[in-house]
């Protein structure tokens, strides 16, 4: 049997017809990811703390509910904390969770290009779109890194491998829409993920890309993040390092 797959792979290799199904790649990643996707959430959708699961109707604004929940259930008012978030955009969420949380030691660390997508997204948004510029924001616990997570990332995670490694928690908000930019983050991140810190997805339900990404880091690194709320069906979804 084996000799049979080893001389089929051969002559493929060699007589390449599967390119006939070229024009269907796409289709059939997008299939086996949103296919992926729907058997996650049969999977997944009892037993978390919050949960709108199935609501006819999108409303954005819901992303805060599902922040304040968060925020209340780990009692994050006056912990300390380091918050990462990755698309920081207008700074609309960054803002949210800098108010939210009063202790003088927390940090939060907002990175962007605040140049726009640095890649098209999903059909409807074009490289450069969302560029805002940085946001400005009157705290000293707050920095925003300008740049691509590919280029910036790195020496940030150098420069700052103590509070990277410090017992309080961790936030990290993974908003960059992208699938690049979502797996590049937590791949370099991951190293510093312990038991107990929170991931919260913007974009989650987007099969190829926020959910790819969530896929394929927690199976290459043998990591599992518990879900604990989500809203929207999915689109925004709240997870806890396992
Ligand atoms: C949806 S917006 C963020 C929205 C924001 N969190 C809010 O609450 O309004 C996505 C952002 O991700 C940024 N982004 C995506 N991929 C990136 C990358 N690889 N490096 C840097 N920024 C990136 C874009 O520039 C964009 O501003």
């Amino acid at each position: 049997m084996l000799r049979i797959f080893k001389f089929l792979k051969d002559l493929l290799l060699f007589i390449p017809i599967t390119f006939l199904a070229i024009p269907f790649t796409k289709t059939f990643q997008f299939l086996f990811y949103f296919n992926s996707l729907i058997r996650w959430i049969q999977t997944n959708k009892t037993g978390l703390l919050l949960c709108d699961f199935y609501t006819p109707i999108r409303d954005y604004s819901k992303r805060v509910r599902l922040y304040e929940f968060v925020a209340n259930h780990f009692h994050i008012e006056n912990q300390q904390i380091t918050y990462l978030e990755f698309g920081v955009a207008s700074g609309a969420s960054f803002k949210w969770w800098l108010q939210k949380n009063k202790n003088e030691q927390s940090t939060f660390a907002g990175f962007d290009t605040f140049e726009g997508l640095p890649e098209d997204w999903g059909g409807f948004y074009a490289k450069g779109d969302m560029s805002h510029g940085l946001p400005q924001v009157d705290d000293k616990r707050a920095q925003f890194i300008k740049g691509l997570f590919q280029d910036t990332l790195c020496s940030f995670i150098q420069q700052h491998t103590d509070t990277l490694s410090a017992p309080n928690t961790k936030i990290i908000h993974m908003d960059a829409d992208l699938y690049s930019a979502t797996i590049f983050s937590l791949s370099q991140l991951y190293p510093f993920l312990k038991k107990g810190d929170i991931i919260l997805f913007d974009e989650f339900n987007v099969a190829m890309h926020e959910f790819k990404a969530y896929l394929e880091f927690t199976s290459n690194f043998y990591i599992r993040l518990k879900p604990i709320a989500a809203v929207n069906n999915f689109y925004q979804t709240a997870f806890v390092v396992d």
